[in-house]
Parts: structure tokens; C-alpha cells; sequence
């Protein structure tokens, strides 16, 4: 029988709530009007949940919709063809909206949904990333709310996954085996 694969924690549920709670902090201070926060299947739905519920703490009452998007992988590198597999039913004309969701790697999948938002009419189009990997930008996009910067690891957990797995972890993480740099983390899971 093979050893289950270790997770070494990166960030940890505790780090992740109180950042949460001043993402939504600093996304209330703007004042947004009619909010409509999309969140973009199927990475972002725990960072998503959690931040809406920070949301409501900070005094807003947002919808919420989802768009489910896929970016079309080679192993775990993405090859920048972006599908819309689920669109969200609501008219975003007029709205300000903010779209969240777990990873700004190249920039593509939020570019994407940002563009296809603001052509739709949406008033503003603001980005909530929980993480953003700085190192593999392939398209120009600055991220309005950023939960953390990611180190250039391949990361699960918190609603993030390698082939449907981990998903179910309330920390982000790295598993072992995708990845050798052990000297990246302090507490081995
Ligand atoms: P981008 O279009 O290259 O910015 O890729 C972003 C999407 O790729 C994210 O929404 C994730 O779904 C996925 N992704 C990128 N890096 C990782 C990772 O380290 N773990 C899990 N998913 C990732
Ligand atoms: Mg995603």
C-alpha cells in the first residue's frame, strides 16, 4: 500500500479568516452600489463563501452568482484557452460587480470573465483573487483585492484541487510530491 501523499500547510485557516475578514474590509470602504459578487467555479467556492459572509460583517448585502470557467490544462501548466462551461443568470448591466476568485496565475481566466462582464454592460468590474502567483503573468491584469502572494508551487486545498482531490482542506497547501521545495514551508502537516 502506498503512504497518502503529505500536505504541507502554506496558509492556514486562521491566517485565511482574519485575511478575509480585511479583504472585505477594504471592499466595503469603496462603497460598491447593487453589488454583485461573481465567483468563478469551482476553485473559488470556499474562498467565495467565506468572503461573502465577511462581506455581510462589513455591512454589505451582495448577490451572488456563478460562472463556472475552464482554463484548458496540459498536466497542471494552463495552455490559455478559457470555456465557459456555466454562465451566470443574471443582467450584470448597470452593476457594479466583483468577481473572486482562487488563483491569478497568467491571467487569463480572470481577464476573460472581466472582459466578457464589462462587455455585457456591467457599471465596474472589480477582482478578488485569494492568491496571486507573480511569476507566470501572461497577460497585463492587476488584481483590486489580493488575499496572499503565492510562491510559484503547484497549491490545493480551500476549494483548490489536483484531479478532483483536496478540495476539502480548510488551509492551502502543497502536496508533497508536486513539489521539492521543502525550505518554502515550517510546518510539515
Ligand atoms: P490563469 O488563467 O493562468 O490565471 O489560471 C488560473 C486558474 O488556474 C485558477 O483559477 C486555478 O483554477 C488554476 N490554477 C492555477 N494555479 C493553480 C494551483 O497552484 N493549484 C490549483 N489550481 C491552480
Ligand atoms: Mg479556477
Amino acid at each position: 500500500m502506498t503512504a497518502a501523499p503529505r500536505i504541507r500547510v502554506l496558509f492556514d485557516e486562521d491566517t485565511i479568516a482574519k485575511r478575509n475578514e480585511a479583504l472585505a474590509q477594504e471592499i466595503a470602504a469603496a462603497k460598491p452600489e447593487n453589488l454583485l459578487v461573481v465567483a468563478v467555479l469551482k476553485g473559488s467556492f470556499m474562498f467565495a463563501a467565506d468572503l461573502i459572509r465577511a462581506l455581510h460583517r462589513s455591512g454589505l448585502a451582495p448577490q451572488v452568482e456563478f460562472v463556472h470557467l475552464s482554463s484548458y490544462l496540459d498536466g497542471t501548466i494552463s495552455t490559455g484557452n478559457v470555456t465557459i462551461l456555466r454562465d451566470v443568470e443574471s443582467d450584470v448591466r448597470g452593476r457594479d460587480v466583483l468577481l473572486v476568485d482562487d488563483i491569478l496565475e497568467s491571467g487569463r481566466t480572470v481577464t476573460f470573465a472581466k472582459d466578457l462582464l464589462m462587455a455585457r454592460g456591467a457599471k465596474s468590474v472589480k477582482t478578488a483573487v485569494l492568491l496571486e502567483k507573480p511569476g507566470k503573468r501572461a497577460v497585463q491584469i492587476h488584481p483590486d483585492y489580493v488575499g496572499f502572494t503565492c510562491p510559484d508551487v503547484f497549491v490545493v486545498g480551500y476549494g483548490m484541487d489536483v484531479a478532483h482531490s483536496y478540495r476539502q482542506l480548510p488551509f492551502v497547501g502543497v502536496v508533497d510530491h508536486l513539489d521539492n521545495s521543502p525550505d518554502l514551508f515550517d510546518k510539515p502537516e
